[in-house]
């Protein structure tokens, strides 16, 4: 039996990453993904927690559904892309035909080998890290699994301090940057995406090689929209809500800049420095509001 270093009854750390110890899932257990098959043809989809995951999720299964349509399958978006560190095993080791699309929050140290070595191709979205804190937060009184923040200050330090869900997002992006020569990735924004989902779902496409048509190209657009995915019960993860896993939608605003509503002014200038910090040699940069 594998002893885990609790961070808390709800999280617990393993090589820098915090997982829910409620899911289930043991060091053994996360040890042995890196040994899955990988075929060349996979797609991974790799995220910070609330960076965007389910959106782009949305965009992926859309755009293989409109280049494979002979592999349109009815099952819900959380079942066609199997979450690797999930504890959906069964899900996650039903045959499929390739091309095949994963999810992860996993460390580059922590992936399957074969992601690397087989070139699969890697799309990794990033959100502005301020937004993400703010969708944690709800995040963690939605999902059932994470213990419920005492409050708004509690959770930002503990986001600043990587002792959130998933560790530290400055570690996360970071790796990901460093590692980016070893992978065939591809990193896109959140925001980019607000800004011009069109643009992005092309560009997705040419990194994908899938040649869609611009008829194909819109239905992708329209079937990834904040307003379709609300009602879209194969996307949008409400049967979790049934299921009593999470207590609210996942589908909360979907914008840029909310974080403004809930930060005090003395915490954004903690963010900024902790930003500077963490980040300054790094030549990334993240759009912080767009004004509506
Ligand atoms: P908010 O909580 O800020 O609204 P993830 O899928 O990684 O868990 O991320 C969830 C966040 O993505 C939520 O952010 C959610 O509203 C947002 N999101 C999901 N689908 C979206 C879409 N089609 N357009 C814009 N934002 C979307």
């Amino acid at each position: 039996m594998d002893s885990l270093d609790l961070l808390s009854p709800y999280l617990f750390r393993y090589k820098g990453k915090n997982f829910a110890v409620k899911e289930g899932l043991k060091p053994k257990d996360l040890d042995a993904l890196q040994h899955v098959e990988v075929h060349p043809s996979d797609i991974y989809l790799i995220t910070y927690p609330k960076s965007g995951t389910i959106w782009m999720q949305q965009i992926l299964v859309k755009i293989m559904d409109a280049a494979h349509p002979d592999q349109v399958e009815e099952a819900t978006n959380r079942i066609r892309v199997p979450w690797l560190e999930g504890s959906t095993v069964d899900n996650f080791l039903r045959e499929r035909p390739d091309p095949r699309l994963y999810r992860t929050h996993l460390s580059p140290n922590m992936l399957p080998h074969g992601v690397k070595t087989k070139r699969t191709k890697v799309v990794y979205v990033m959100r502005n890290p301020k937004d993400v804190l703010v969708s944690l937060y709800h995040f963690a009184h939605s999902w059932v699994m994470l213990e419920t923040p005492k409050s708004f200050e509690d959770f930002f330090q503990d986001f600043l301090d990587g002792k959130a869900f998933m560790g530290s997002w400055f570690d996360h992006v970071r790796e990901y940057y460093n590692e980016k020569d070893q992978m065939d990735i591809l990193f896109v924004k959140y925001e980019d995406m607000l800004k011009d989902v069109r643009g992005e779902v092309v560009k997705l496409c040419a990194f994908l090689e899938k040649a869609l048509t611009d008829e194909a190209i819109d239905h992708v657009v329209e079937m990834s929209t904040f307003k379709h995915m609300k009602t879209d019960p194969s996307a949008n993860y409400k049967d979790l809500i049934e299921k009593q896993r999470y207590q609210k939608e996942t589908m909360r605003k979907g914008v840029a800049g909310d974080w403004k509503n809930f930060f005090t002014v003395a915490q954004n200038e903690l963010f900024d420095r902790v930003f500077t910090e963490r980040m300054n040699n790094l030549p990334l940069s993240f759009t912080w509001e767009i004004k509506q």
